[in-house]
């Protein structure tokens, strides 16, 4: 962006008055504040900037906290950056769920016991290439709610969430003994269509109410003028975000555009960057991120490295962007951070840790080793011992467990219902109607564009007809009576851009030779119940018909020879579903459209001495041998292009 030349003088005079000598008066005991006069923060009345990293309590498995917390500590960091994705916390409206791995308390105890501060993202909103960007998909349930707005519904759901959330948080400021130096409020607002300053005013009441009048408040933005026009707020100190590829002196030009005083802050300096599945895996080099950072902290600049440790979307909560097409996050979030997925330092840390300890000294003592992998090697999924010539079937088709996945049975509609209108909020969705004449000639199975999300597995007479998520159009023949399915898969909803009111499953209807079908059945799979219930392991073995390929469940077991170490898994053949082990659901696996080709298996969720219980789902086809091989190391980086993979 070009900047008018008296304000780069300015500029330029600025960042280079960073001296922030001490105060004459002596401060409050344990204060954090800002300082316009001397552009810093103080900290107890001392000028202070921080050295942070992001790190996602939601993507790294509880037993791992202390470790890759540990890890940041010893890279010199004086603060970790925190999301809290209000949807991981309140599940159902008012149900709240702060337990095992959602210990957020446990979490910010663990920092503090390390000796770091902490610079908190309580959102509501909070992107994150998160599902919904953190944003709880019943909202949706009103169909016409304005997200991230005025409206009335939307306020109401979140005062009630700050309500709860942040009494948890009011303790553990730094000002009433805790850690947490500075809270974020939104998050890159300005970059969202609606520029509701209304909004932005409530959550500062809302925030001051419950947090106190001290809390240092801020918000942060991309550079462009734009972004920072609609995303701050008088009364909440504005900050940016940029990576190695910008030119520092602009960016932070750009902040004292709307911070003319005040401490220099990047609260998002990019390490790496997300992969798309389809895309080719993303890379940083550590070249740029450390010379970048060096010549923020020269201008005596509060940097927090985006990420720090990225971690894994476990489970559904990957989200997506929308940009031309919807363009789902894959399940590994390794981000090419300086700790990788697994949490382990790598060349990039140790390039920052030099960085850093040319401006703070580093802690004593040496970094924490990577943690041990395994690979435990191949692993033969369940046959069916009925099963002739020793041919392996899947345990059972999806199918033919409705009952399992479904116990409450089907809704009937004349037409189909999204996810949000049967309350459904993640996974999968099947609907089903029969056809209601017969179709002797080949007759057009169509759909809306974009009616159909994400993807859509469709059977007839329980034989799978096609799978992709941008159909056109399919033939189809039968006979009156015949059972047409549709197993809906939710990929993840939007996180980020102009409209994130992003519904899943059939938003419109199906027709046949453009004549809308009727009579829905609608079953809600509740398959994570059932395979935390022990399903299907403890149940007895049921007989796939075989040869149907469609979506299709596997079961396997292995055991560890006496240790539990971190793994990753490969689906050699497979083409795209969702694992659980012992389980615990470990993400998607797309091997077919990449890039990544392995899904990350932490230590901590193997069983030592007792088999471990392996469940796929298979939605497009497995091989006929269905082998899974665990490696010592992942694979991130093999992209089929999209005219290969689309043809599925
Ligand atoms: C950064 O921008 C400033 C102001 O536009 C310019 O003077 C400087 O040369 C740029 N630096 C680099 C490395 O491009
Ligand atoms: C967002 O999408 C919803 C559903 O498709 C639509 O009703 C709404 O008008 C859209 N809003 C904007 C601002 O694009
Ligand atoms: C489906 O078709 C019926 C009958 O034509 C129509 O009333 C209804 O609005 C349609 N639903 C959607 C989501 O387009
Ligand atoms: C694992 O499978 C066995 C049966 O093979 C079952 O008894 C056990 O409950 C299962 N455990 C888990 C954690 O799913
Ligand atoms: C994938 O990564 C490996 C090691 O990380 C590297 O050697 C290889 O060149 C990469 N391949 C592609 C296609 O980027």
């Amino acid at each position: 962006m070009g900047l008018p030349a008296l304000t780069l003088l300015l500029v330029a005079r600025l960042l280079h008055t960073q001296h922030c000598p001490l105060l004459q008066a002596s401060p409050p005991v344990r204060s954090f504040q800002l300082d316009y006069e001397e552009d810093c923060f103080r900290k107890d009345g001392a000028p202070f900037r921080y050295i942070s990293g992001s790190i996602h309590y939601a993507r790294v498995p509880r037993p791992a906290w202390r470790d890759r917390l540990l890890k940041m500590y010893m890279s010199g960091l004086s603060a970790v950056q925190v999301y809290i994705p209000w949807n991981y916390h309140e599940p159902l409206p008012g149900v709240y769920d702060f337990a095992g791995d959602r210990d957020v308390e446990a979490f910010l105890d663990l920092t503090a016991e390390l000796g770091l501060l902490v610079i908190l993202r309580p959102g509501p909103y909070i992107c994150a290439e998160w599902e919904m960007g953190g944003l709880p998909a019943w909202l949706l349930w009103k169909p016409d709610i304005i997200l991230r707005s005025s409206d009335p519904a939307y306020l109401a759901a979140v005062d009630s969430w700050l309500h709860v959330l942040l009494p948890k948080i009011k303790p553990r400021l730094y000002q009433h003994g805790g850690n947490i130096i500075s809270v974020q409020v939104e998050n890159e607002y300005g970059s969202y269509y609606a520029c509701d300053y209304g909004y932005l005013r409530h959550l500062l009441g809302s925030f001051r109410a419950l947090l106190g009048s001290e809390v240092l408040l801020f918000t942060t933005d991309g550079t462009r003028a734009e972004e920072l026009r609609c995303g701050t707020l008088q009364g909440l100190y504005a900050t940016v975000d940029f990576g190695p590829g910008s030119n520092v002196t602009e960016a932070f030009g750009a902040q004292r555009q709307v911070e003319p005083k005040g401490p220099l802050v990047n609260s998002e300096y990019y390490t790496g960057w997300l992969d798309y599945w389809g895309e080719a895996h993303a890379s940083t080099s550590s070249v740029r991120v450390a010379q970048g950072l060096e010549d923020m902290l020269q201008l005596g600049a509060s940097i927090n490295m985006y990420m720090f440790h990225g971690g894994t979307n476990f489970a559904y909560w990957s989200g997506a962007d929308f940009k031309d097409q919807y363009k789902p996050v894959t399940t590994s979030y390794d981000y090419d951070a300086p700790l990788s997925e697994a949490g382990d330092p790598t060349e990039k840390l140790f390039a920052i840790r030099t960085v850093i300890s040319k401006f703070q000294p580093l802690p004593v003592g040496p970094m924490p080793p990577a943690t041990p992998k395994y690979a435990y090697g191949w692993v033969a999924l369940r046959k069916v011992s009925a099963c002739p010539k020793g041919y392996a079937v899947p345990y059972a088709d999806l199918l033919d467990v409705l009952d399992v996945l479904c116990p409450s049975g089907p809704i009937q509609s004349q037409f189909p219902l999204t996810f949000e209108a049967i309350k459904q909020i993640h996974g999968f969705v099947l609907y089903r109607t029969q056809l209601p004449r017969d179709v002797l000639d080949p007759a057009t199975l169509g759909a809306p564009p974009h009616s159909i999300c994400d993807r859509g597995y469709v059977m007839l007479q329980k034989v799978r007809l096609w799978g992709h998520s941008h159909p056109t159009a399919l033939h189809v023949t039968g006979s009156t009576g015949d059972t047409l399915d549709v197993l809906l898969e939710n990929m993840g909803r939007i996180s980020f851009g102009a409209n994130i009111s992003d519904f899943k499953g059939l938003l419109g209807n199906l027709s046949l030779d453009s004549s809308p079908l009727r009579n829905w059945l609608i079953y809600p799979l509740a398959i994570d119940t059932a395979v935390q219930q022990g399903w299907p392991h403890a149940a007895l073995p049921k007989l796939s018909s075989g040869d149907r390929a469609g979506p299709a469940f596997y079961t396997g077991t292995f055991e560890t020879p006496g240790i539990a170490w971190d793994t990753f898994v490969k689906f050699p053949g497979w083409s795209k579903g969702q694992l659980w082990i012992n389980g615990f659901n470990l993400g998607r696996y797309w091997p077919l459209r990449g890039p990544q080709q392995t899904l990350f298996v932490p230590g901590s969720v193997l069983h030592i001495g007792r088999p471990n219980n392996i469940t796929v789902l298979e939605l497009e086809g497995a091989p006929s041998t269905p082998l899974l091989l665990f490696l010592d190391r992942p694979l991130f980086n093999r992209t089929l292009s999209h005219s290969t993979a689309a043809t599925e």
